[in-house]
């Protein structure tokens, strides 16, 4: 008998888990005497306190057999480390750049970036400054300006490349700002601040091409790299039949450096670099480097650590990851689509967005949609997600507050963790949260600090 192809419908975790951790309940009353105890901030709570943890994919990520081997056979050298060259040569294979200076994470990157390039009065434009690539923008007394298209800021307009930035806006930011007080030109992809959109090839040569015509460097925010290339992949007509890889190299190939965050598509716990073609720029970023982060092979990193970034850039560009990591993600959209709450459409590469705004317009957003959904979540199941909204964004430089583009809840799954049954449970969590949505309250600050406020504030609800 000659049998037909199998030909799966279902989409499995494309590994076996051979070492666990426990995750634990807790009761109603204990999990809210913890989340006050923290000044109902989800951020200054014990990780242990939480059963599903979706705060982050940063640094969260399960770690393969083969990135644990190579952190057995790590050289830990200060200088000139077998391990440096490894990463080095993964990094320069991948990204083509000449200058590879390792960080302890990607805002270190970003710190010596900017800190070597901006000025006071300085414009950069990005797609969507994540939230720390925005601080040291500002640091620097530089304006960082989001230029993403107009339905990467409406929730559930459907576009493939939500994440691309607006060529005209671009445009007439350089006419207006002038080319010199512009030192360079950012795209982040995925968009993490936008909802994880991705940006496509087409977009990103244009970016490139304006950037250079006018004499500015382009750089990438790296982070999410592999996830974008992806998206490219399936996406973008001509690429699919290009691999992760290829798509990557091309992507890299328009731009004149990089800065990355490798708790993402590094695949590893910590670890970062930043990545430039130009000598002189380079020797500049490496003199600070030493200054804050550490000897230019090291950079802040143990050996072990590059070692493992060495072999997770790679398992990122996996076709088989990258196809279980994206469908797992709009799964859980479908689900919640089918169910009737309001999420950032269509569902990006490593989070869901729920759009509190439209889920809870009961609340203003100047009593923080977003934080409230979030910590709702956390109330009825233990399921820990963030704030992208105006606890994050709405402080202005001079201290007044306005209400964010957006006010979402990201759930962002960390890379290779949570299985199929978990993802079920936290659309059970949120399903029920959206019940009884009108019974959510508002929430005050009542302590902040001046930058980055959203990690430390306290909090309490209204009324
Ligand atoms: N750029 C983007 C787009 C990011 O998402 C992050 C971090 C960074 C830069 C900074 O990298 O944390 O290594 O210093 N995002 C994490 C997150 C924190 O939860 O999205 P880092």
């Amino acid at each position: 008998m000659q049998l037909q192809p199998f030909r799966p419908h279902t989409i499995i975790e494309p590994f076996r888990i051979r070492s666990v951790e426990p995750i634990r309940f807790l009761t109603d009353g204990e999990r809210e005497a913890a989340l006050a105890a923290a000044g109902y901030n989800p951020f200054s709570m014990r990780a242990e306190d939480v059963l599903i943890d979706l705060l982050t994919d940063s640094g969260t990520g399960a770690m393969s057999s083969a990135q644990w081997a190579g952190m057995i056979v790590s050289d830990e050298s200060y200088a000139g480390a077998r391990s440096f060259y490894r990463f080095e040569a993964a990094v320069q294979d991948i990204t083509g750049f000449k200058h590879v200076i390792p960080t302890h994470q990607g805002r270190a990157a970003e710190n010596i970036l900017f800190s070597s390039i901006a000025h006071p009065g300085d414009v950069v434009p990005s797609n969507t400054h994540f939230d720390t690539t925005r601080a040291h923008v500002e640091n620097a007394r530089a304006e960082a300006r989001d230029l993403v298209i107009a339905e990467g800021r409406q929730p559930r307009a459907i576009h493939p490349f939500k994440g691309n930035m607006d060529l005209a806006a671009l445009e007439a930011t350089i006419r207006e700002a002038g080319r010199t007080r512009i030192p360079v030109v950012m795209l982040t992809v995925t968009n993490n601040s936008g909802g994880g959109q991705p940006v496509s090839m087409a977009n990103i040569r244009a970016v490139s091409e304006m950037a250079h015509a006018n004499g500015i460097p382009f750089m990438i925010d790296a982070c999410r790299f592999a996830e974008n290339a992806w998206f490219i992949k399936t996406r973008e007509a001509g690429y699919a039949d290009k691999t992760p890889i290829q798509i990557a190299r091309e992507m890299f190939g328009y731009a004149d450096g990089c800065t990355m965050s490798a708790k993402k598509d590094g695949m590893a716990n910590i670890g970062g670099f930043l990545a430039v073609n130009d000598d002189d720029l380079a020797a500049r970023c490496r003199s600070l480097e030493i200054l804050t982060e550490g000897f230019p092979t090291y950079g802040g990193m143990a050996g072990y650590d590059m070692e493992a970034i060495a072999r997770g850039l790679y398992e990122a560009l996996d076709e088989g990851y990258l196809c279980y990591r994206v469908r797992s993600i709009a799964y859980l959209g479908e689900k919640l689509t089918a169910g009737g709450v309001p999420i950032v459409q269509p569902t990006g590469g490593h989070a869901i967005y729920i759009d509190a705004r439209e889920m809870v317009p009961h609340i203003p957003a100047l009593q923080y949609p977003a934080w409230s959904v979030n910590n709702a979540l956390y109330l009825l199941g233990g399921v820990r997600g963030v704030e992208i909204g105006t606890v994050m964004f709405g402080r202005q430089p001079d201290g007044t507050e306005v209400p964010a583009a957006l006010d979402l809840v990201r759930l962002a799954f960390p890379r290779r963790v949570y299985t199929q049954s978990h993802v079920d449970y936290v659309a059970e969590v949120i399903l029920a949260a959206n019940a009884q949505r009108d019974r959510l309250p508002g929430y005050r600050i009542v302590w902040q600090a001046p930058v980055l406020r959203h990690f430390t504030a306290r909090l309490e609800p209204v009324g």
